[in-house]
């Protein structure tokens, strides 16, 4: 194949293109990315799906009583706070029995490194008593850290305190043993490693929020995914109920099947992107729930949404959301933003309103009072609409009617589809007319069945992407999903990453997105392609695509190739009229054989000229970065 590019036809295109889409789904974030320790920790825990068919998932959850003359019953009569009604109450006739939390699959703990504990207690019967807590390891040395905290009177008081671990248990528990008769009362029993990303209180597991981090995405979208819309209006993700202090946070029932704490709220998520230096991408329900019967079938029944009484209220919610990210600490909504310690803005430019949607009267009748009510107040924030389910054939036709009636300014496409879909569609958005919404390919993933992630559908992606690349005078923002996803608590695949309690593990699509992220740009550099006679069939060139961008902040000009073939193929670049400023470019490559789930990125220096050559290997994806004056 040679590539002769064309810098002379450079055109601007998005430098948002690449970021991550978050979603509670898979354990993401409680027993995930969020880094409390323990487990149904507020006893807030309630039947698990909308039918409430699990019984074990309640206030008890994770939480075991282990010993005699000592009873653990749950009370709600005077609570911590109305949002946190449920608490423990243990009831010592003689001390030695303790209150033991198993944590997400145990408790992970390592020597010498310092946790913070924290809890709220209170002496129902006005007395005062001691309160041993010990991190305690299945294994020897069994005892890994303990401290001795006094409870005295009637009124909740919050006790803090830092365990020091004394040896490593992938799988510890915490044990909260009374040394005194009488009743305690127990509520908001925490554990953080001190460890956290960026050392943040509240913080989220820094392994996991590093290998985030290092795709280098350019915006976070959250909730969700369905999360954001809830599976019925008791459901929908209401910011508000996810700030301020941890004890007066509103827990929910997750429709993935188990529990929303709410500790990984607004206010972490507008955080991490500050972190990770990402923009912040929201996505509010549109007054709407999710669609019945899942995205595959059209037609399917809506649930009603919001009344319309009830939509000015929820029209002011989504308002204030914005206030909360940008105004003024002086602002009703900007204070409390500089309360959890935020006085400066969020810098919201974007928020997503719906999650793929069907596309009925109910929605569009909300979705047009929260998108006219944002544009009127806040035209210098840009709505994301949602194009609705996708059906192949008849693609998003009554999402985008609404978008081009209302000229909402972007458009949110989901597609889980298989590598041959990628492949054979590189052209999906060359067909887009330029002159309406922008696109935000929310979500995305090649798809096999058993649905494996390997080098088969990193390609596809690959190759797509560089499709998107092109594209990218309207193709402003695409993610990949589901993000994360923890061993035995997956409810959907692929996933970009798998983690478990001690280890993360980045799939080999999780590469493709990160070289992706590293390499970005702001112009697009059309080439010409021409691939030599012996392959020139169609489908044998749709397996081959390059990309070229140019990042003018850093003088870079970027290549990116995919070769899907099963064997290698010659490529000659054209640079002619770049100007390299440096013959010393660095080349990265991922390749293996199409089932290959180990595969990793090989970088190297590589030596560069105004024409130069290049062999992709069979089944490869190869970045080569240029220095320019
Ligand atoms: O990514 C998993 C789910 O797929 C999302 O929650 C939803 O938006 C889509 O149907």
């Amino acid at each position: 194949a040679s590539v002769t590019l064309h810098p002379e036809k450079a055109k601007p295109i998005s430098d948002l293109l690449l970021g991550i889409f978050f979603e509670d789904i898979n354990y993401a974030a409680d027993g995930g990315l969020y880094a409390e320790l323990i487990q149904n920790r507020d006893f807030e825990y309630a039947l698990s799906d909308k039918e409430g068919h699990d019984p074990n998932w309640n206030s008890y959850h994770s939480w075991t009583l282990h010993g005699d003359n000592s009873t653990f019953t749950i009370d709600a009569a005077s609570p911590v706070h109305p949002n946190n009604s449920h608490y423990a109450i243990l009831d010592t006739k003689t001390p030695g029995a303790a209150l033991v939390n198993s944590g997400y699959d145990g408790i992970p703990v390592r020597k010498g490194k310092k946790y913070d504990l924290s809890l709220f207690t209170r002496q129902p019967d006005g007395k005062s008593g001691k309160l041993l807590v010990r991190l305690v390891s299945p294994n020897s040395p069994n005892v890994l850290a303990q401290t001795t905290i006094t409870v005295s009177g009637n009124s909740w008081k919050k006790t803090q305190a830092v365990l020091t671990a004394t040896a490593d248990a992938d799988s510890a528990t915490l044990e909260l043993q009374p040394l005194t008769a009488g009743r305690l009362a127990l509520d908001m029993i925490s554990l953080f490693p001190q460890e956290t990303f960026k050392g943040r209180k509240n913080g989220l597991r820094a392994d996991l929020a590093q290998v985030i981090a290092d795709i280098h995405p350019r915006f976070v979208r959250f909730p969700g995914g369905c999360v954001s819309h809830g599976d019925g209006l008791d459901n929908i993700y209401r910011w508000k109920n996810t700030i301020g202090p941890l004890e007066a946070r509103k827990p929910q029932r997750n429709l993935w099947g188990y529990h929303q704490s709410a500790g990984l709220g607004y206010f972490e998520y507008f955080r991490f992107c500050e972190d990770i230096g990402a923009i912040p991408v929201p996505v509010v329900a549109a007054g709407v729930p999710c669609q019945n019967s899942g995205p595959t079938v059209k037609g399917a029944g809506q649930q009603g949404g919001i009344p319309i009484s009830e939509m000015d209220e929820y029209v002011q919610d989504i308002l204030d959301l914005i206030e909360y990210a940008n105004g003024d600490i002086h602002t009703t909504w900007g204070k409390k933003r500089a309360e959890a310690g935020h006085p400066e803005p969020f810098h919201l430019k974007y928020i997503g309103i719906g999650n793929e949607d069907l596309i009925t009267d109910i929605f569009e009748e909300r979705f047009t009072l929260l998108f006219n009510a944002v544009k009127k107040q806040h035209p210098e924030i840009t709505v994301i609409g949602t194009a609705g389910p996708f059906f192949e054939g008849t693609d998003y036709v009554e999402g985008w009617d609404i978008a081009n009636k209302l000229k909402v300014p972007m458009i949110d496409e989901h597609y889980y589809v298989s590598p041959g879909w990628f492949i054979h569609n590189q052209d999906f958005y060359d067909k887009y007319d330029r002159s309406k919404s922008k696109v935000y390919l929310g979500e995305y993933a090649a798809h096999l069945p058993g649905r494996p992630s390997n080098i088969e559908t990193a390609l596809a992606e690959a190759l797509y992407l560089t499709a998107l690349e092109r594209n990218g005078d309207i193709v402003s923002m695409a993610s990949y999903a589901p993000l994360l996803a923890k061993d035995k608590h997956t409810q959907w695949t692929p996933d970009l990453i798998y983690f478990n309690n001690t280890t993360v593990k980045p799939t080999v699509n999780y590469f493709v997105q990160q070289l992706y992220g590293s390499n970005g740009g702001d112009k697009y550099l059309p080439g010409t392609i021409t691939i030599s006679n012996d392959m020139n069939r169609e489908d044998v060139k749709e397996r081959i695509a390059v990309s070229a961008v140019q990042d003018t902040k850093s003088n870079t000009v970027i290549i990116k190739m995919v070769n899907l073939l099963p064997k290698a193929v010659q490529s000659s670049i054209d640079l002619s009229g770049i100007g390299i400023a440096d013959s010393n470019a660095v080349k990265t490559v991922l390749q293996g054989s199409p089932d290959s789930k180990d595969a990793r990125p090989v970088v190297s220096s590589y030596p560069v000229a105004e024409k130069f050559s290049s062999e992709l290997p069979a089944y490869s994806f190869t970045v080569i970065r240029i220095k320019t004056k």
